[in-house]
């Protein structure tokens, strides 16, 4: 008999179902930091809407009986093009958070990117068998301390380094502000009214919330204080990091290095003159410059001034197997997803991120098959048609 299924799968249709569903099941203020931007949230809503302006052209008569939906990234094979992205303190929507994410990456084929920012340290990802797994890192005042994350990636066996550039200054974000949210998390009057509504949460999360922590930070021997982590690592951004530390970088990590942040073409350009491996196009999904342009339509610029030297993966408001198809023709070589794992793993763990990307794989897969699309390299422009104006993107 086959088991039956269970109440959350039936209701999480969709990615925007589940953000739905987490919403109903964490507390505002948890719900907020992970779903709000940075000041009135106009990046943040113009990174979802972007999409619309561009049309899928069905070629139904192309004879699209299977599909491919795999490719190949850094010398490794992925099942599709959708990658799960670095998100900090995921540890605090589920427990062991980061785990669970990068469990299912494996088991759905594709690749887990973790924070520096995660509960649980790089090591303790790594040692959970987690592959192709990145590691995500920031340039730090303390230069010793960006290399000190490097070699230690290297020693676990990560097979991309990710240098996220948009965060040198900390977005305002507005939500959690008013909330009352903070790092470590605080939550005020209302946030604690509305934490008692959500009892599964507070049970599920009793022993994991005292151990909330930034774990990549702590020093050996040194008591994993949030607090005093929190403010290390705010204390530790450096808004005067220039190409120079890019090359460092580049001479200390050897395998796969990423640009994460890049919007603007001459960027773009500059960190493939630097020895990158691959950029993405990011805006930090609208929580750090309001007022960024949406990632889909920086897009085509920053391909162009590539000219196919790396790949350039994209996130940002990627809510649909058909957002990212219209990524994959405007040039994207693979999208990651954000919100949508911290989505998954309110909902319900390791099973609610694997559901998650099994969204993405049935989505893309059905529109590679009603557009006429074999394999992922046969996605291009003539695929999208710009509405505004009838011609092809
Ligand atoms: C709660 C949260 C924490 C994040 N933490 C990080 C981080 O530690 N490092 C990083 O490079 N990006 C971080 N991001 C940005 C994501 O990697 C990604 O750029 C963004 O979420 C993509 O947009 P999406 O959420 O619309 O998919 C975070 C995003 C969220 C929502």
């Amino acid at each position: 008999m086959s088991e039956p299924i269970p109440s959350w799968r039936r209701q999480a249709y969709s990615i925007e179902a589940m953000r739905a569903l987490a919403r109903a099941r964490l507390p505002r203020p948890v719900f907020d930091f992970a779903d709000g931007g940075a000041g009135d949230e106009y990046t943040l809503r113009r990174n979802e809407a972007a999409f619309d302006e561009f049309a899928l052209l069905p070629r139904p008569l192309s004879g699209a009986a299977e599909r491919d939906l795999s490719i190949s990234l850094f010398g490794q094979r992925l099942s599709m093009p959708v990658i799960v992205g670095p998100t900090g303190l995921a540890g605090l929507f589920w427990p062991d958070g980061e785990r669970c994410a990068a469990r299912a990456a494996k088991e759905t084929g594709t690749a887990f990117c973790l924070s520096h920012g995660s509960v649980c340290t790089l090591e303790d990802l790594a040692a959970c068998g987690a592959s192709p797994r990145w590691m995500q890192l920031f340039i730090y005042k303390d230069r010793g301390f960006t290399r000190e994350l490097a070699e230690r990636a290297a020693t676990a066996g990560y097979d991309a380094l990710v240098l996220t550039t948009d965060n040198q200054l900390l977005g305002n974000r507005e939500r959690d502000i008013r909330n009352g949210f903070s790092i470590p998390p605080r939550f005020g009057l209302a946030g604690l009214a509305g934490m008692a509504l959500k009892a599964e949460w507070l049970w599920r999360m009793r022993r994991d919330l005292k151990r909330i922590t930034f774990g990549n930070y702590a020093r050996p021997g040194e008591a994993a204080d949030l607090k005093a982590l929190a403010g290390r690592m705010a204390s530790l951004l450096d808004p005067s990091m220039s190409w120079k530390d890019v090359e460092d970088l580049r001479k200390i990590w050897s395998g796969p290095l990423i640009l994460k942040g890049v919007l603007h073409p001459d960027e773009a350009r500059i960190a493939a003159e630097h020895g990158i491996d691959g950029l993405i196009a990011s805006n930090h999904g609208g929580r750090q410059l309001d007022g960024a342009p949406a990632t889909i339509d920086a897009l085509p610029a920053i391909v162009d001034s590539i000219g196919g030297r790396i790949p350039v993966l994209i996130d940002g408001g990627i809510r649909r197997g058909s957002d990212v198809v219209k990524a994959l023709a405007l040039g994207a070589k693979a999208c990651l997803v954000g919100r949508p794992q911290l989505w998954g793993l309110a909902v319900a763990g390791e099973a609610g991120v694997t559901h998650m990307l099994s969204i993405y794989r049935q989505e893309i897969d059905r529109v590679m098959g009603l557009c006429g699309v074999t394999n992922i390299a046969a996605i291009d422009k003539t695929i999208l048609l710009q509405p505004r104006n009838g011609r092809n993107a």
